[in-house]
């Protein structure tokens, strides 16, 4: 049974902010083709499912459950894809909050970015599709949770944890803002900031990273999470 359809289950219908869709959201958004090869891992085949016929791939190809977070454009769910019995993070991102505030860029500017990067230490996308309401990202699951809860879960960290933590985070804004990429990602925080079940870093939410100018000028303009 796919995401929206089992009523024991997490309906996506049901519980999305966005019951009352505008009309004025666009029923289809122009995003970039999905170009990179798929990293050696078991799921390489709905990676190249998604490179070979990106309409084919929907929600109904995937058994979702629990919500894992929720950002300003909507929700990120855990999901089984029902072919490889992976998990993933769905990121679905809402057309009509897209419209509403105006940031349909930062979503093609994810996944261009997220295209790029292939690094240990950054979450993984798989790939994307979209219906009439989402666009829908397939991301590397994140099962170690958020590094903010383990944060307020242990109050403070030990110094070993916390040059941890600081070192791979580190390396991983020193990969992003090194050429080929040359990119600043722009929106560090403890939430966005996931770890792996190993308990290694992997940094997710690229709708803010934009590339430095190649004669390394300021980067000038709003970015971050308003506290
Ligand atoms: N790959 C993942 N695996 C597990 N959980 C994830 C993953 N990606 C995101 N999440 C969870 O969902 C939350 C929201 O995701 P994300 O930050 O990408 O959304 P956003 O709409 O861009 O958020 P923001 O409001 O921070 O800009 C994260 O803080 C995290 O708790
Ligand atoms: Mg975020």
């Amino acid at each position: 049974m796919g995401c929206g359809a089992s009523a024991g289950k997490y309906s996506i219908a049901e519980s999305s902010s966005d019951s009352n869709a505008q009309p004025e959201a666009p029923a289809w958004i122009a995003l970039p083709a999905i170009t990179s090869a798929p990293r050696a891992n078991p799921s390489a085949s709905l990676h190249m499912k998604m490179l070979q016929y990106p309409s084919a791939v929907s929600l109904e190809d995937f058994e979702c459950s629990s919500v894992l977070g929720r950002g300003k454009f909507g929700e990120v769910v855990l999901a089984q894809h029902k072919e490889d019995s992976l998990f993933y993070a769905l990121k679905k991102i809402s057309k009509v909050q897209m419209v509403e505030r105006k940031n349909k860029d930062s979503v093609t500017s994810e996944i261009t970015n997220l295209m790029r990067i292939r690094h240990p230490f950054v979450a993984h996308l798989f790939g994307f599709f979209q219906d009439d309401r989402h666009v829908t990202l397939v991301l590397e699951y994140c099962c170690g949770g958020e590094l903010f809860n383990r944060l307020k879960h242990r109050t403070r960290f030990s110094p070993d944890e916390a040059k941890f933590y600081i070192t791979e985070i580190a390396l991983a804004l020193d990969f992003l803002q090194s050429p080929p990429l040359s990119m600043v990602y722009r929106d560090l925080k403890p939430e966005n900031v996931m770890l792996s079940s190993a308990g290694h870093v992997r940094l997710v939410d690229f709708g803010f990273a934009v590339p430095l100018n190649a004669d390394g000028d300021s980067i000038t303009g709003g970015c971050g999470t308003a506290m």
